[in-house]
């Protein structure tokens, strides 16, 4: 059986967790391929909610597999909360961590924090080390998971490192003194924890492809956040597109069957960086308030704006999305008008493709299409009940905008936070 991948086609926050969760139910294996405890994803089922940062968001389906792999940064303090918390809800989560993931040490956290406060132009982290864990592993300074459940290994590595990041903290005039017992003592901790759950993940995953089982693949962030593909350097520090989902699973490019674009109804952002359809006033007030627009994360407002077809129609090229699942639809009920951008113009020239560099992108005017807006809705039982021909006819209008923009279908409405706030369409 193939795979199905869910991914961000924003800037994070699409909605992947509640995507992945109702995916989850028609899937045996679900893996978390990227990224690290900077993600926030929420699910809500039966009115209960439920934040993970690592683990995968199948979670709540304890039958299922759940994989945490390699191209992930584990903070294993954090997962170690996550799953005791899950515990207290009887829910005992059937779970896999990839032997060679990256483990997120203090002195990640610390140079997170060293390097934002000397940085010109802030990147506004989630302050999590995830740009110094993988730094380290790009340098060949990391420690993977297998390391932490061997003390003989953990202690030569951590002599060879910590003298390093010494002196790096020394030139970021960072005074915090690092000890080696004590991290090593720490991690030995997590590691005795977390041992049940270290495995080779690729060989798991790639048994359930040869048992015909359904894997399902959850991303991380979203397009716009990717180390090659976002708005370098207003980015996170992972692939976060399709290609991503091969090297951070261990698994064939050629199993990949559906990938799927989950695409909020308008654009968010937390952190800095240009927002070309930033709304700055009572609208973007109104749309963060309505959709609950602050960080699983951090807490943070996320900025927020129209949506923009530059956007996603560029992280539909990069990923070869085979259908959409357009989330938060509800929140722009009773808005009288709304706008999409189709465009950008930058000095005159009228720009389709999505720039790289972000002082043009600064510089660059949405060009606007408006659509009328739809009533206010206030009970969706019915409408979903329906389907897809339930929805007010602007509301259709919208999502065919999107889909005709995009060149792509639609296969999922998302109308609330809900597993059943859903409308699937049948698009193969
Ligand atoms: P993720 O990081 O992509 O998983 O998204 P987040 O969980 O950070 O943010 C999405 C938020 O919107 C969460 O609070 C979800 O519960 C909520 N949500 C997801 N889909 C919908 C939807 O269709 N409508 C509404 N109103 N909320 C949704
Ligand atoms: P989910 O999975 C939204 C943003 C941060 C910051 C930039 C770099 O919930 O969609 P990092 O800590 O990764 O080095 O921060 O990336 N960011 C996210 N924004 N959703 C996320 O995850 C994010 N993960 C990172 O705000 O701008
Ligand atoms: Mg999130």
């Amino acid at each position: 059986m193939p795979a199905t991948m869910i991914l961000g086609s924003q800037w994070g926050d699409e909605g992947k967790g509640k995507i992945t969760d109702y995916f989850a139910e028609k899937s045996d294996v679900i893996v978390r391929f990227q990224g690290g405890t900077n993600a926030g994803h929420t699910i809500v089922v039966k009115d209960e909610k439920f934040k993970f940062h690592l683990l995968p968001s199948g979670v709540l389906h304890p039958e299922k597999k759940s994989i945490i792999g390699n191209g992930v940064v584990v903070d294993p303090k954090v997962l170690i909360d996550e799953i005791e918390s899950l515990g207290k809800k009887d829910i005992s989560p059937n779970l896999f961590i990839s032997e060679r993931a990256n483990v997120i040490m203090p002195y990640h956290k610390t140079m997170d924090d060293a390097e934002e406060k000397l940085r010109g132009k802030k990147i506004g982290t989630t302050k999590r080390g995830i740009g110094p864990c993988y730094s380290d592993k790009i340098s060949r300074y990391g420690i993977r998971m297998m390391d932490i459940v061997d003390e003989e290994i953990l202690k030569e590595k951590l002599n060879n490192v910590i003298p390093v990041k010494q002196k790096i903290f020394q030139a970021f005039g960072e005074k915090t003194t690092l000890s080696r017992d004590e991290i090593l003592k720490e991690y030995l901790g997590y590691g005795k924890k977390l041992r049940k759950y270290i495995a080779d993940t690729s060989v798991i995953i790639n048994n359930a492809f040869d048992d015909k089982k359904n894997v399902l693949l959850e991303g991380a962030q979203g397009t716009q956040l990717d180390i090659d593909h976002g708005t370098y350097p207003y980015t996170t520090s992972s692939s976060t597109v399709a290609g991503g989902g091969c090297t951070g699973a261990g698994i064939s490019p050629l199993k990949i069957k559906k990938i799927i674009g989950v695409v909020k109804a308008y654009t968010t952002r937390v952190g800095e960086g240009p927002l070309p359809t930033e709304l700055e006033d009572e609208t973007g007030q109104h749309i963060r308030d309505r959709g609950g627009e602050y960080g699983t994360t951090t807490g943070r407002p996320r900025r927020c704006g129209w949506l923009d077809m530059v956007v996603v129609n560029y992280a539909c090229r990069i990923n070869g999305f085979t259908s959409l699942a357009v989330t938060k639809i509800d929140v722009l009920s009773g808005l009288e008008k709304l706008k999409i951008c189709k465009a950008y113009k930058y000095d005159d020239k009228i720009i389709n493709d999505f720039p790289a560099e972000p002082n043009v992108l600064k510089k660059c005017t949405p060009i606007y299409d408006e659509i009328d807006g739809w009533e206010d809705i206030k009970d969706w039982k019915e409408i979903i009940k329906n389907g897809y021909n339930a929805l007010p006819e602007n509301m259709k209008k919208y999502l065919e905008y999107i889909s005709s923009s995009s060149k792509v279908p639609i296969g999922i409405v998302s109308v609330g936070p809900g597993r059943e706030e859903t409308i699937e369409l049948n698009v193969g």
